[in-house]
């Protein structure tokens, strides 16, 4: 991308601007409950895409702090495929690197050994790094990602060096989640200072002034979370659909999956979980039952009002019509 623009005299390519364009809404359309987050998110990717980066360090970094399940993941998921053609983040779960030797697990400890940083990364020029849990990494992996802020580039243990510049490099971190949860009531902004103010005692403040954004992430309420479910039944329909299941999912059992699947403190975690479980349930009973041979399945709640009941309409589909609408809605995901 980078090196497009040098050979485009520092223009940007125009298919490439409206890329660039349509990102904050991209994220907006995917990410609930965190706009604050998005538009920095966003600034830092934009600037990274257009080469303001400084040339020999990676081309942003961020911190995404908060609690669980509220989409610090999935922000990095959807901006790495959004900007590099479906690809996903390469991730290490720094509860994995916690001793002294992890620095050798990750960059190589002998001669022909290249470290699962050096594998992962050998051959690809660009993307995402992300690395979990930061705060449970050793000193000495710190260190490490100081010096790929600070350098871009760290050497392995075979002598090469791997280089960062075309990398986005996230981070992301718990702490604070417990006073994040315990403050229901004070505005974001003082949730936000109280979480960086741990983080700067937590981790070296070297490290955390070297991250591009720093970035808490809010704790989802019920509205957030239904949002979600909703975003999730859809995503499930097109998959379904997609096997040949044409689903609808009345008003009363979306109420049902989101009851379910809301969770104060794991946020839209579980949400996943409850859709996928409560949907597929539901259509393989029906299928199993001898159920439809192409007609629409309609989920309701049951008469007992306590599980989800399927029954099955059998009026003809307007085929066409559908298979157009899904494979705009696949294009679209
Ligand atoms: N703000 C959000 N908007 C949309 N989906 C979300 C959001 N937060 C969490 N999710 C859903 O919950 C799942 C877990 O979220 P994740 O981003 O992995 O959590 P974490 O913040 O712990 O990294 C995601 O795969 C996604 O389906
Ligand atoms: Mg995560």
């Amino acid at each position: 991308m980078v090196s497009e623009l040098i050979a485009n005299n520092g223009a940007l390519p125009e298919s490439r601007a409206d890329v660039l364009r349509g990102l904050g809404r991209h994220l907006t359309s995917r990410i609930r409950g965190q706009a604050h987050a998005l538009d920095r998110v966003a600034s830092v990717l934009t600037r990274g895409e257009m080469g303001f980066a400084h040339p020999r360090r990676p081309r942003g970094s961020f911190l995404f702090v908060g609690p669980t399940g509220v989409g610090k993941t999935e922000t990095t998921n959807v901006f790495t495929g959004y900007l590099f053609a479906d690809a996903s983040p390469i991730r290490f779960d720094m509860s994995e690197y916690q001793l002294q030797k992890s620095v050798d697990k990750l960059i190589g400890e002998t001669a022909n050994d290249r470290g699962l940083l050096g594998r992962a990364l050998h051959g690809v020029r660009c993307g995402t790094v992300l690395f979990d849990e930061i705060e449970k990494a050793h000193t000495l992996v710190l260190d490490l990602f100081l010096q790929i802020l600070e350098d871009g580039r760290i050497t392995l243990a075979t002598g090469e060096t791997l280089d960062f510049t075309g990398f986005y490099v996230v981070f992301t971190s718990n702490i604070g989640s417990a006073e994040v949860m315990r403050m229901v009531s004070a505005p974001f902004a003082t949730v936000e200072r109280t979480v960086l103010m741990r983080v700067c005692q937590l981790l070296r403040p070297e490290l955390v002034g070297r991250i591009t954004e720093k970035i808490v992430f809010a704790r989802l309420d019920y509205a957030t979370q239904r949002e979600i479910c909703e975003q999730l039944i859809g995503a499930e329909r097109v998959r379904l659909g997609a096997l040949g299941h044409e689903i609808e999912v009345a008003p009363d059992a979306v109420e049902f999956l989101v009851r379910e699947g809301f969770h104060r403190s794991l946020g839209a975690r579980p949400m996943r979980g409850a859709v996928e479980r409560y949907l597929q349930d539901a259509i393989a009973r029906s299928v199993l039952d001898g159920g439809p041979n192409g007609g629409r399945i309609v989920v309701a709640m049951g008469q007992d009002r306590l599980a989800l009941d399927v029954s099955v309409t059998r009026q003809p589909l307007f085929e066409q019509h559908l298979d157009l609408d899904l494979e705009r809605l696949c294009k679209r995901r």
